[in-house]
């Protein structure tokens, strides 16, 4: 399987419980590397632009005010297969229907406040890495 990247924020339900290393570490566990990172504030501008093909959806308000209601944790996960594998550790958008021992099943408090994203293909895995880091943040 190819060596992929993608991208993933630690959402502000994570930041504020103080759960950036315990996901991290269910992050590295599943062979996962973390090749960028940090920690941010997002503008509202930047939450609606990266939820955008959300918009018309009846939770777009709430969402992107989630997503500006504390830090957030931006990286780049690289590894085989690294879209799959990290949607897999994610578990269900839903945390209530999410498999055992995935990141949102352990964590996550709802359907919103669901402590992370990951990318849903390499289009938008590239599309979501360019919004936040540039090439030389990104170490291998
Ligand atoms: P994420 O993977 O970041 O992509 C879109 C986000 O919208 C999703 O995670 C959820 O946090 C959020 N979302 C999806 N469905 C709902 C919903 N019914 N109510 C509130 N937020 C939602």
């Amino acid at each position: 399987m190819a060596v992929e990247r993608t991208f993933s924020i630690l959402k502000p339900d994570a930041t504020e419980r103080n759960l950036t290393g315990a996901i991290n570490a269910m992050i590295e566990k599943a062979g996962l590397r973390i090749v960028a990172q940090k920690r941010v504030r997002i503008t509202k501008e930047q939450a609606e632009q990266f939820y955008s093909v959300h918009k018309a959806r009846p939770f777009f308000g709430e969402l992107v005010e989630f997503m500006i209601s504390a830090p957030v944790v931006v990286q780049v996960l690289e590894g085989e297969g690294a879209i799959a594998r990290y949607r897999d550790v994610m578990g269900a958008t839903d945390p209530s229907k999410a498999a055992d021992n995935t990141i949102r099943k352990t964590h996550a408090k709802s359907i919103g406040e669901n402590s992370v994203h990951g990318s849903d293909s390499p289009e938008n895995a590239a599309i979501e890495i360019a919004q936040f880091f540039s090439g030389n943040e990104i170490v291998g």
